[in-house]
């Protein structure tokens, strides 16, 4: 199969468009992340796992602070996606302009979404280009409100609803990490996770 038609049968398995949240010292941000899945069926054992391209400087701040947190979006929340996911917080205060608290973890979170779960990274998995982080979530919570509102932002919802005006740039930016990706992919390092709470 022609690897175009591969990728569009693969993005069949990208996951709702999810806000991520990190803190190092003084420092918040922000990014969207598709790559966060499930990762644990065990109800008292609640975990995700989260793709992460190491040119995002949420990278960094994730592998050093071995804290995250993930947050399932409103279909009403585009502009959400739009202010954190298209410029680095190297060189933005992205959060500066969107209203959230410290959570359990003292991670940022947002006072507006479905729902979040902090997370406390366990292990990772280099894949050359990214990292997978592995986090137990060890709070869980719907922003400000005490109960869900609204719908989930799948994947899905996204893709058909995208803004016409900012649609070319979400392609751009897409076409660049493929080939940043592209380079990177077989460049794959063991890595061994140290629990930064021990
Ligand atoms: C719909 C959407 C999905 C994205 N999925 C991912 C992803 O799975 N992994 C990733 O590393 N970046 C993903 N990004 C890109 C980052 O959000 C973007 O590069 C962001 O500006 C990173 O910010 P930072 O440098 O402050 O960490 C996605 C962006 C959008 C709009």
């Amino acid at each position: 199969m022609r690897p175009d038609a591969t990728y569009q049968l693969l993005r069949n398995l990208t996951s709702p468009v999810v806000a991520v949240t990190s803190r190092l010292d003084a420092k918040e941000n922000g990014m969207i992340l598709d790559s966060a899945v499930r990762a644990s069926i065990v109800p008292t054992i609640p975990r995700i796992s989260i793709y992460v391209h190491k040119f995002n400087f949420s990278h960094d701040m994730i592998f050093t602070s071995g804290t995250f947190a993930v947050h399932l979006l409103r279909t009403d929340q585009f502009d959400v996606i739009r202010r954190l996911g298209f410029v680095s917080g190297r060189t933005h205060d992205k959060l500066a302009d969107i209203a959230h608290h410290a959570g359990t973890l003292g991670l940022p979170v947002l006072d507006e979404c479905y729902a979040h779960f902090e997370c406390r990274v366990i292990n990772v998995m280099d894949t050359g280009s990214s990292t997978c982080f592995l986090g137990d979530v060890v709070a869980v919570g719907h922003g400000r409100a005490a109960a869900p509102i609204g719908e989930v932002m799948t994947a899905a919802f996204f893709r058909a609803n995208v803004p016409a005006e900012w649609r070319g740039d979400y392609e751009a930016q897409l076409k660049a990490a493929q080939q940043f990706a592209e380079k990177r992919s077989r460049d794959i390092r063991a890595v061994v996770w140290k629990d930064l709470t021990a």
